[in-house]
């Protein structure tokens, strides 16, 4: 075994990850989130940048801190900044992952002061949110595109037509019906899924899926 079987792939790569939730805001004080934690979309930037990649990772709000200096993290806070900053640094990128849960719809109107309670019904109007990763597909040049697919139903067959509709390369399905997979917890169970191929993974710690993640990139890649 020499130097020169380690696996390059991510050498010097500009790796561009989303992770975590958006939030959507209602009024100056409020707003419309999700459970993700951002441990799954931080692993992988971890483990991309100890494999040498030049990692950018653009997150909603998250308690997770990025450790390798390699790491470039830009915070962002609603569905809207995510898609600005990722459309800054898109045409020079290698590889994307997109891992966040990005909130599908926003309040239509943002007030400008904290809305007051008034009547017993209350009817909030929201509009849909671009999808960042369907644009990344629309504006796919040569980079290996990773999406992620959040299913509790028909499961595979939805990843499938994801991968397709937003043009990846790859997309990772996240199962909610395991126990002690999904969003919030430091476990995960995926399935890997490109355009002729199904790898089931078991369960395992965000870091170790984190690893297989980027295995697989690597195995297609190299
Ligand atoms: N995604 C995105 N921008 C959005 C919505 C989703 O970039 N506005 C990305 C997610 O980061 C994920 C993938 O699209 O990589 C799939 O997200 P998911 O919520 O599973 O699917 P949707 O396309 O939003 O469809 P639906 O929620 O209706 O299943
Ligand atoms: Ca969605």
């Amino acid at each position: 075994f020499s130097a020169f079987n380690i696996e390059q792939t991510f050498l010097n790569k500009t790796t561009l990850i989303t992770a975590g939730p958006t939030y959507e805001a209602l009024d100056p004080v409020r707003f419309i989130g999700n459970h993700s934690s951002g441990k799954m979309g931080f692993a992988m930037a971890e483990e991309a940048a100890n494999r040498g990649a030049n990692v950018i990772l653009i997150s909603g709000p998250t308690n997770c801190k990025a450790k390798n200096e390699n790491i470039k993290t830009i915070n962002v806070v609603s569905a809207k900044d995510m898609f600005a900053e990722v459309f800054n640094y898109y045409q020079e990128v290698d590889i994307a992952i997109a891992s966040a849960a990005v909130a599908d719809y926003a309040p239509k109107i943002i007030a400008d002061e904290k809305i007051k309670k008034n009547d017993l019904n209350f009817t909030l109007e929201l509009i849909k949110n671009p999808d960042i990763l369907l644009e990344m597909g629309n504006q796919k040049k040569d980079q290996f595109l990773v999406g992620f697919a959040l299913e509790t139903e028909n499961e595979e067959a939805n990843a499938k037509g994801k991968l397709k509709k937003k043009n990846l390369d790859m997309i990772v399905l996240n199962s909610l019906r395991d126990n002690g997979a999904g969003f919030k917890g430091d476990t995960n169970k995926i399935k890997i899924i490109t355009e002729n191929d199904i790898q089931e993974f078991g369960l395992k710690s965000k870091k170790e899926v984190a690893k297989d993640i980027l295995d697989s990139i690597q195995n297609i890649l190299k």
